[in-house]
């Protein structure tokens, strides 16, 4: 019988398909490449991020060159040069020219890569834009001869293209360098290359960068410790993070021959007893085969979960910057009388332990009139984008700025001197999009960002607060002042005293028997701390009426 051809044939013979590295070459804004500018940032930005998680995680203090050079019509030659482990020659090819491979995706622990596609994506821009392939350097021994690779990616079938595979002689011990010629944009401002390494290095206080501007200006941001960030380590998932798919799909390649050994086992926090509560609730026994759970069975296993009262995620597996170095990185790159930093105790969002931390510097040369400048971090790194859509904006905005000295409208940032950080740090951020921007409205998150936020601003306060009531003494004092001559006047007669000056005298006395006790700004007098939040408070109400009157 002849074949009926229809529409669904003629539809059917265009269907196929659709290559990850195809994809996202045509989707690239949704990997941060969507204008010359931000695309610059980006591939210095991911190249940046890798060489931290890798000196990190082989305990070395990363020292990085970034360079930039302007080679005239909108294109840069960018160099990223680090200190790290190196890479192995054989994973060189894939680590940058396939999309999706890397060594963070699967393993829960604090990094700031977590995708397996920043640098490959880099990679990939440089080549749509200017053709042109990427030349890496990798080192892994001061013994062995550096690996040189030009690499191209193949799009349609996302894997490496390679124009050049050589061994080069490379003066230093090990460490990675990748060149990339592309399409881009440099200016500044608080989108900049600039600001996201001067931000880096706040939060990163253990980290060298050297960085050569496309006006070949040098910069160079020391590290202000040597002191390694707390090695995170590697956790299971928790119990509660797991959707019922991915808990099918575990029990289907689990090695393990019972639910029993396979919950102890591929779980955080589940010991036997546990485990047996868990089957209890589920109403499955403990011995049966993980293989032959039917989708009804993983479905009563995900309740039995629900029911089962299971501890929090262990909080070793994240690096949270710690308030004291916080405080320390914004001395060290931002100008401001008074510095205070707080670190929140671990919580968990779907079963990912998160630490949020908050820090804020206030006057100095920082514009009063404007609103405050809000430095957003996830695992350290600077997010320069995309601040409207982020958690921390959300609830930056939620927060009463009234209470801690700093003047609000209703949905605005507060308005004063001051920079304020948030940084959050998790086994898994969970971002808005593949670009890594914005932190996702998370209730659990947004709740801790408050709180966190809170706390700097009660330090904020008690700050501000003194300085207010300093001034007002002070005002008060020179009004009182004036009128000593006139009052000494009339006391003399009064108190029958012939000596004139001598009654100005004891008055003058009495003004000032007080002064310099209120001076000592940033000395902590519990007293004098809650005298300062009425203070506050009486504040905020004269400032409203201000505002009223005008
Ligand atoms: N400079 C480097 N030194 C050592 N290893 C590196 C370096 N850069 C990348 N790698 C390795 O290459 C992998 C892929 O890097 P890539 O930036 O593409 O993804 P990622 O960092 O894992 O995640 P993300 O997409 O979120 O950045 C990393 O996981 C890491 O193992
Ligand atoms: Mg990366």
């Amino acid at each position: 019988m002849e074949e009926i051809k229809t529409k669904a044939h003629e539809m059917a013979a265009k269907q196929r398909d659709i290559g990850i590295a195809e994809f996202f070459a045509r989707n690239r804004h949704l990997l941060g490449f969507d204008n010359k500018r931000k695309s610059l940032m980006t591939t210095i930005k991911e190249a940046v991020d890798n060489s931290l998680d890798a000196c990190e995680e082989a305990d070395i203090l990363p020292e990085i060159s970034v360079d930039i050079i302007d080679m005239g019509n909108d294109r840069f030659r960018v160099t990223v040069e680090d200190n790290g482990p190196g890479i192995v020659k054989k994973q060189i090819p894939k680590i940058f020219a396939k999309l999706l491979y890397g060594s963070k995706f699967f393993k829960l622990s604090q990094t700031r890569g977590q995708q397996g596609i920043g640098i490959s994506a880099a990679v990939m821009y440089a080549q749509l834009t200017t053709g042109k392939p990427s030349k890496i350097t990798s080192k892994i021994h001061p013994d062995q001869p550096a690996h040189y690779y030009e690499l191209h990616i193949d799009t349609q079938k996302n894997k490496p293209d390679i124009i050049k595979d050589d061994t080069v002689e490379w003066k230093k011990d090990h460490g990675t360098k990748i060149i990339l010629e592309l399409e881009g944009s440099y200016l500044g401002g608080s989108q900049s290359i600039d600001e996201y390494l001067k931000q880096t290095a706040i939060v990163n206080p253990h980290v060298t960068i050297t960085y050569t501007n496309p006006k070949a200006e040098q910069f160079i941001f020391a590290r202000a410790t040597d002191d390694h960030p707390k090695k995170p380590v590697e956790i299971k998932p928790h119990p509660y993070g797991v959707e019922l798919g991915v808990l099918q799909k575990m029990l289907k390649f689990t090695e393990c021959r019972t639910l029993q050994s396979f919950l102890t086992q591929e779980f955080s926090r589940v010991g036997s007893g546990t485990a047996k509560q868990i089957c209890e609730h589920a109403a499955l026994l403990p011995n049966t085969k993980p293989k032959n759970m039917t989708r009804e069975m993983v479905e009563k296993l995900a309740e039995g979960i629900k029911k089962t009262k299971i501890i929090s995620p262990p909080t070793d597996c994240i690096s949270p910057i710690g308030s004291e170095l916080l405080e320390k990185g914004l001395r060290k790159e931002i100008n401001a009388e008074f510095y205070a930093a707080a670190t929140r105790p671990p919580s968990v969002y779907r079963g990912n332990p998160f630490v949020v931390e908050a820090g804020v510097a206030y006057g100095g040369e920082q514009g009063a009139d404007s609103a405050v400048r809000l430095m957003r971090y996830a695992n350290r790194v600077p997010l320069l984008y995309q601040q409207g859509a982020c958690a921390v904006t959300k609830s930056a905005l939620q927060t009463t700025w009234r209470n801690y000295g700093l003047s609000q409208s209703r949905g605005a940032l507060p308005v004063g001197p001051a920079t304020i950080v948030i940084s959050i740090a998790s086994v898994w951020v969970p971002f808005t999009s593949e670009s890594k921007e914005a932190i996702a409205h998370y209730p659990e998150i947004i709740k801790e960002i408050k709180l966190a936020l809170q706390e700097v601003g009660r330090k904020l306060m008690s700050y501000v607060g003194k300085k207010k009531r300093i001034l007002a003494e002070s005002k008060k004092r020179d009004y009182i002042q004036v009128y000593i001559p006139h009052v000494a006047d009339a006391l003399k007669e009064i108190l029958g005293i012939k000596d004139e000056e001598k009654v100005k005298s004891i008055l003058v006395e009495l003004l000032e028997s007080q002064r310099g006790k209120l001076d000592k700004i940033g000395v902590d007098n519990p007293e004098y701390d809650e005298d300062l939040a009425k203070f506050g408070k009486e504040n905020e109400t004269s400032d409203k009426e201000d505002q009223g009157n005008s």
